[in-house]
């Protein structure tokens, strides 16, 4: 039996690829919304005995957790054999510890409440930090997509003479990847944030850049202020402007225009999150590392 893909609203494009890919059937996924707010889900397929792919990514968790729950829910009581869920964007990864006093390690409880839901997850490119893998967070079947590969081939194929700059040590780990996939330099900022819009950042070495385009790389944009930060410190140098290639574009207000203004030639991101900026598609990789989930469930079945 096909498996079948159930696409939050923001999905259906990568949603649709990705089923393709898999050639899985697109269900079909109603929600909507009562005039107080709350959410009505309703799941219009037969999924009896069926292995079911929810694709969500988790930009706005705090919107979608709840229909989420209650698209998994309903697809049990459905008679759905399993339901995984395949969210390019895991939110909540940056709150991996208590940063002061009392507050919520979100990373942890948000993990916690996903493991209840759905019997395996698939993301893109977590932000780890303090975390070392996500199976350490995850008690869930969890896999992994790197999206340095197709990160790696937009930039050969579009930028003339790239030296990647990461804007923090935390990015080193997917810069590093994607510098050694694409045969390119790399180097790594520090990066010094003193609250959620203001981010100071250590100036590259302008040497190695004088000839070259420099290609700003962050796993996450919010506010954006990371990578202003770093732009601007470009543009004080002398050196041209930067294109900045982003994995999750999850832009925040104005975030994309303010980026825009300061002066980088360049904005494109991975369709992790639907956004305007999206031109590195990641459809392929999602669909294998999905495959290899619903593999899994086969195979615990087998007599
Ligand atoms: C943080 O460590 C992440 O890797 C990003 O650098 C950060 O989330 C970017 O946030 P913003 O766009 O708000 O500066």
């Amino acid at each position: 039996m096909k498996p079948v893909v159930l696409s939050f609203p923001d999905d259906a494009g990568l949603a649709g690829s990705v089923s393709r890919e898999l050639q899985a059937r697109l269900g079909s996924l109603e929600w909507r919304h009562f005039p107080d707010g709350e959410s009505l889900l309703r799941i219009e397929e037969t999924l009896a005995g069926a292995d079911v792919v929810v694709f969500a990514s988790l930009d706005g968790a705090d919107r979608k957790a709840l229909p989420l729950r209650f698209v998994a829910d309903t697809a049990r009581e459905l008679g759905a054999r399993s339901v995984g869920l395949a969210a390019p964007y895991l939110a909540y990864m940056r709150q991996d510890a208590r940063f002061r006093p009392g507050e919520a390690i979100a990373a942890r409880v948000f993990a916690r409440f996903l493991e209840q839901s759905v019997d395996w997850l698939v993301t893109v490119d977590p932000h780890l930090h303090r975390i070392a893998a996500l199976e350490d967070l995850y008690r869930i079947p969890v896999a992994c997509v790197e999206s340095a590969p197709e990160l790696a081939e937009w930039i050969r194929r579009e930028v003339r003479d790239p030296v990647l700059i990461g804007p923090d040590e935390e990015s080193a780990q997917w810069v590093a990847d994607i510098a050694g996939a694409a045969r390119i330099p790399y180097q790594v900022l520090h990066k010094q944030r003193r609250g959620d819009r203001q981010v100071e950042v250590s100036a590259p070495d302008p040497e190695r850049l004088r000839d070259a385009t420099p290609v700003l790389v962050d796993d996450i944009v919010s506010t954006g202020r990371t990578l202003i930060a770093a732009a601007e410190h470009l543009r004080r140098l002398g050196l041209p402007p930067p294109v900045c290639v982003v994995i999750h574009p999850l832009f925040s207000d104005n975030a994309h225009e303010l980026l825009k203004r300061a002066g980088v030639e360049r904005i494109v991101s991975t369709d992790s999150i639907r956004h305007p900026s999206n031109g590195i598609g990641l459809a392929r990789p999602i669909a294998r590392a999905v495959a290899g989930q619903l593999a899994k469930i086969e195979r615990g079945t087998e007599p």
